[in-house]
């Protein structure tokens, strides 16, 4: 079963559709995934795919594994980020939650995990950039946290023109507090304090980029980065110049766009009819 969005707009360059809710936004994230990956497939030994983590993830990455039509085995997986220091074993490490929630549920091929727990450190950033330099990167699975940022490039760090593939950061207090707000870690000294991050330009070097962001705690960075300033600011904000992305949002966490509020846009638009609305 196909799943509807119930509009389509435009904010700049980027296509941005609102869904009904979390799991509805996260099957048809899912359906469109496993449509190009399938596609790349039909010409390519295997299909790269570098994929965001976090709880507004999990309708997204239960929703893969009712997709049919797709050989997993034949996907390499990469990740976005991963904590400094944090065993893969412990259950808030990124490499943890992929393999658990994706890798192993669905029989993915190969997984690249950020081993950022080994040392040195510099040693395992350079073979990370090396192997999604490599890459031909097919798929691009996005999160936005709630301070905007994309994978751990968050304010005012991000760099739209970042030379670098993967980069070592120290976490922005937003972001650390949000890991125990979601129960990742028992207390703020728990949580890692730098992380080694794929940068925005490698982010964005994919062919295709999907940012799944449903929850009305993501309502004020999606305003933000849909009707504000284009600016690492906030980090999200370079969706708009990114034609080859799609962002799916639910009722939610489109909740805080002015232009899409009744009184704002005019007559009320048809379901799924395509509106276009400009960034102000
Ligand atoms: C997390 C990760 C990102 C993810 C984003 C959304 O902390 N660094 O990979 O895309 O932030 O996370 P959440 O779904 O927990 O809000």
């Amino acid at each position: 079963m196909t799943a509807k969005a119930e509009s389509t707009h435009t904010y700049d360059v980027l296509t941005v559709r609102v869904f009904r809710d979390a799991a509805t936004l996260g099957t048809a994230a899912a359906e469109d995934a496993v449509r190009h990956l399938a596609a790349v497939l039909e010409t390519h030994d295997t299909a790269n795919v570098l994929m965001a983590t976090g709880s507004s993830q999990r309708s997204f990455h239960q929703a893969l594994a009712r997709q049919d039509g797709i050989d997993w085995r034949r996907v390499v997986a990469f990740h976005l980020d991963e904590y400094v220091g944090l065993d893969a074993s412990h259950p808030a490490s990124f490499r943890h939650v992929l393999r658990r929630g994706v890798i192993e549920p669905l029989g993915v091929g190969a997984f690249h995990g950020i081993d950022a727990d080994r040392r040195p450190l510099e040693a395992v950033r350079t073979a990370y950039a090396r192997a999604l330099s490599e890459a031909r990167i097919d798929l691009c699975c996005l999160g936005i946290g709630e301070n905007g940022h994309l994978a751990f490039n968050d304010p005012p760090y991000a760099d739209f023109d970042d030379p670098e593939v993967v980069k070592p950061v120290e976490l922005d207090a937003a972001s650390r507090h949000q890991q125990v707000r979601e129960g990742h870690f028992a207390n703020l000294e728990e949580v890692p304090t730098h992380a080694l991050t794929v940068t925005i330009p490698a982010l964005l070097n994919a062919t295709r980029v999907q940012c799944v962001a449903p929850e009305g705690r993501k309502a004020h960075a999606v305003a933000r980065a849909l009707e504000g300033p284009i600016d690492p600011s906030l980090p999200a904000s370079i969706l708009r110049r990114t034609p080859h992305a799609q962002l799916y949002l639910d009722h939610e966490s489109a909740g805080g766009l002015e232009s899409l509020r009744p009184d704002t846009r005019g007559a009320p638009s048809t379901p799924s009819a395509p509106a276009s609305r400009r960034a102000r």
